[in-house]
């Protein structure tokens, strides 16, 4: 069986080179021995990702963040200890440990302490940390649970440790501190209020193709195969008369879409309710009938501002 909790096999299978699903608690990632370069190139190739993309590292316990990384900021550790485990990515200097494939030969390496129990099980008994990029081919919807994973990559993977639906359901929060700076590669699962709660005002470096400190943060990220457009229902439906719409909504809203054609990310109105849903519905939307979806932004405070970042880029053709 390719999906299990045999969290024994996945340690004996990371331990030969191999490549394993790990649940965390934002996105599925799709983990190989982060010392080991033959099991890292494997995580390029499954994911046919640039190797000018790199990895983030994921460890059990932050003592030995040291063996990896400099871990020195001030603000660093204070999020550390605020934040972890959890959804936040520090990017760190790198010691000499870490091979230039994990880190795509920046001096700099992503360093994470996931939350998910499972996963934590994992690396507690592993004697070296896992590289693991969002489990899913390059340039897709990142995974939220084990099915999603299965279905792109399952004949690439060697195992897939099913933890069940990830709770956040957006990935990590991305963090730099060059020049004593605080600056965030990428919005994500601990909203930049919080973060500002500990450290003050932080620099947001909005991720392109030309950045060259967040390499994988292209404009087109998190692409559905389907045409996602701003907007009312109605006026998407205007500009797109032949075609099927649907419409991907937020709140207690009406409109006049045929029900079968309606996803909605909270009726409630909840934000974290809305993260959790996002990734499961752009995917759903690949297998309904509507080539167009409208959808509307959702309020911009919070996780909203990530779920914001991510339909943005969901809707760049
Ligand atoms: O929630 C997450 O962060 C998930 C789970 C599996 O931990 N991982 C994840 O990895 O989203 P990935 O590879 O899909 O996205 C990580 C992003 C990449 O776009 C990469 O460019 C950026 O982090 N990144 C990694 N190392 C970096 C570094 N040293 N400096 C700047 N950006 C970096
Ligand atoms: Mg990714």
């Amino acid at each position: 069986m390719k999906i299990g909790k045999d969290v024994g096999k996945a340690a004996e299978i990371l331990r030969n080179g191999g490549l394993v699903a790990i649940p965390t608690e934002t996105v599925y990632g799709l983990a190989a021995n982060a010392i080991n370069p033959k099991a890292v190139a494997k995580i390029f190739e499954a994911k046919k990702r640039p190797s000018f993309d790199p990895l983030i590292i994921h460890l059990y316990d932050a003592e030995r963040v040291v063996d990896f990384a400099f871990f020195e900021d001030e603000n660093a550790k204070k999020l550390a200890d605020a934040f972890w485990p959890g959804p936040l990515t520090m990017v760190l200097p790198k010691r000499e440990i870490i091979p230039g494939i994990t880190s795509s030969g920046l001096d700099t390496v992503g360093v994470r302490l996931p939350k998910h129990p499972l996963t934590r099980e994992l690396l507690k008994i592993l004697d070296f940390p896992l590289a693991a990029p969002s489990a899913n081919l390059f340039g897709y919807v990142s995974p939220t649970t084990a099915q999603h994973v299965y279905d792109q990559l399952g004949e690439e993977v060697d195992y897939i440790l099913d933890g069940g639906r990830s709770e956040v359901g957006l990935e990590s929060t991305i963090i730099g501190f060059e020049d004593k700076q605080p600056t965030v590669f990428r919005r994500g699962g601990i909203p930049i209020d919080d973060i500002e709660e500990i450290t003050g005002k932080v620099r947001v470096r909005e991720h392109s193709t030309s950045n060259p400190q967040a390499p994988g943060m292209l404009s087109n990220h998190y692409s559905p195969h389907k045409i996602l457009v701003p907007g009312p229902y109605k006026e998407v439906k205007r500009k797109f008369p032949e075609q099927t719409v649907g419409v991907l909504l937020f709140g207690d809203v009406d409109t006049d879409c045929p029900a079968e054609f309606e996803l909605n990310l909270s009726q409630s109105g909840d934000l974290n309710e809305a993260a959790y849903h996002l990734f499961d519905m752009l995917r759903q939307m690949d297998k309904m009938k509507p080539e167009v979806f409208a959808f509307q932004f959702v309020p911009d405070t919070g996780l909203g501002q990530a779920i914001n970042d991510r339909l943005k880029r969901a809707a760049v053709k």
